[in-house]
């Protein structure tokens, strides 16, 4: 569960997400959110699967019987394949960047170039393009040798290095020469106006960094043991998950002020304001440097491909179940799919920008919609489903381990609470702002 929440969302979306809106206003409300409503959620998903044992598309169905959630168990499905068509250009990008500091091109260019060098990049033709195809070829090629479990095993190193690494950057990047505005930022609620949007951003950034309304969750709570404390292995990865986040935070923010960039500069964040960081570490030890920007964007690529194997995998097996289909066809299909979609995603930052709906450019426009709109969608019906269509003494059962853990049985007033009345009226009222204001 961990391996499937931390991922490109805590290190990429998190920061830039934040940055497009409001700054510490942001992260409180994400904090808030993540606390009291997308916890009890993810618990309540581990729930669902754990006592249906079925993975997303059949678990609610076979739970209830009723032809209602046969027909919604689609969306977990759809989602993924949408996320999956941008979150492998991103991947393309992490990829690049990869390259580019191996052969020392962010080192040796000049800080003033190194801010622009995305920027050119994404809006060209060819390299973004090349990139996204290449990096979601070999997300496929991984799905159909059925060697996913030894990426994921290689993911054990790599995301404990993700994790040092962000340390080092944030050293790095506080002292950097007017890196404290960055910290005030992150810190100083009101210096940034906040706007109503805030909110679905906020809760949409909690669903998507903790795989919620995904069904991913449901899939992999049909695995958990019966002897498990679910309880304490959800709240555990949602804490760690957004702890990790906030270190991005800290590790991006900083940065992006001392290089002069716009903390609302949008999905190339990330790309703009790390290399800044290796290219003036560069200017006092370029091996050090070099080392450390490889050993970077390779851990951000192992965990872009660890979370895009899992988003296509939800539609490959969707794909073999419903359709008998053989699994290599299955990955070839997906594999059409997300990366057509994703050419066009990789190019809505350059030839494409013109083409715009409600607004945004493609790529934004589907990350917009995916997270704050469909996942949260899905999300209310995971509440509903388990706050008043389930039984509350299976809930309980489910919840207790059968009322064999008191501190469980103790908590879960509060967590029915929550799921029955608070969350479905914080999504619902959330939406409502969204959509209104
Ligand atoms: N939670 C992942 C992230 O933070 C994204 C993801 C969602 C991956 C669902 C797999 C499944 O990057």
């Amino acid at each position: 569960m961990a391996g499937s929440a931390i991922g490109l969302g805590n290190i990429w979306r998190f920061p830039y997400v934040m940055g497009e809106n409001g700054g510490a206003a942001f992260v409180i409300i994400y904090i808030a959110a993540t606390i009291l409503i997308s916890l009890p959620i993810f618990v309540a998903e581990v729930l669902v699967g754990r006592n249906s044992e079925r993975s997303a598309f059949g678990a609610m169905h076979a739970i209830s019987g009723k032809r209602f959630w046969k027909w919604m168990g689609f969306l977990p499905v759809a989602i993924p394949l949408i996320i999956s068509s941008y979150y492998s250009v991103v991947g393309g990008w992490s990829l690049k960047f990869l390259f580019s500091s191996v052969s020392g091109a962010l080192v040796s260019a000049s800080p003033d170039q190194v801010t622009g060098i995305f920027g050119s990049f994404i809006s060209s033709t060819n390299g973004p393009v090349v990139f996204h195809l290449l990096f979601i070829f070999v997300c496929a090629v991984i799905l159909i040798c059925g060697v996913k479990a030894g990426i994921e095993k290689f993911s054990k190193f790599t995301i404990p290095a993700l994790f040092v690494l962000v340390v080092i950057i944030i050293v790095y990047s506080l002292s950097l020469p007017g890196s404290m505005n960055g910290v005030k930022y992150l810190l100083e609620p009101g210096t940034q106006s906040l706007h109503p949007k805030a909110f679905a951003a906020a809760m949409g950034q909690s669903f998507y960094s903790l795989s919620l309304g995904m069904g991913v969750l449901i899939t992999y709570g049909s695995y958990v043991s019966h002897k498990e404390n679910l309880v304490v292995s959800s709240a555990g990865t949602a804490l760690f998950d957004m702890a990790f986040a906030i270190m991005a935070g800290f590790a991006i923010m900083p940065a992006v002020f001392a290089a002069g960039l716009e903390p609302g500069a949008g999905p190339g964040l990330i790309f703009q304001s790390v290399p800044y960081v290796f290219n003036t570490m560069g200017a006092e030890s370029p091996i050090i440097s070099t080392v450390i920007s490889v050993l970077f964007f390779l851990s951000v690529l192992v965990a872009a491909i660890t979370s895009n194997i899992s988003l296509m995998e939800v539609g490959v097996s969707y794909f073999m179940q419903k359709f008998s289909m053989k699994r290599i066809l299955a990955t070839v299909l997906v594999f059409l799919l997300c990366g057509g979609v994703g050419v066009l995603n990789a190019l809505s930052f350059g030839v494409l920008s013109d083409f715009k709906i409600l607004d945004m450019g493609l790529f934004d426009f589907l990350d917009t919609v995916s997270s704050n709109v469909l996942l949260l969608l899905c999300g209310f019906l995971s509440v509903i489903f388990v706050g008043w269509v389930m039984k509350k003494e299976d809930v309980k059962k489910e919840f207790t381990n059968s009322g064999s853990i008191e501190a469980n049985v103790r908590i879960f007033g509060v967590f029915h609470f929550l799921i029955r009345y608070v969350a479905p009226v914080a999504l619902v009222a959330i939406f409502v702002t969204n959509f209104i204001l």
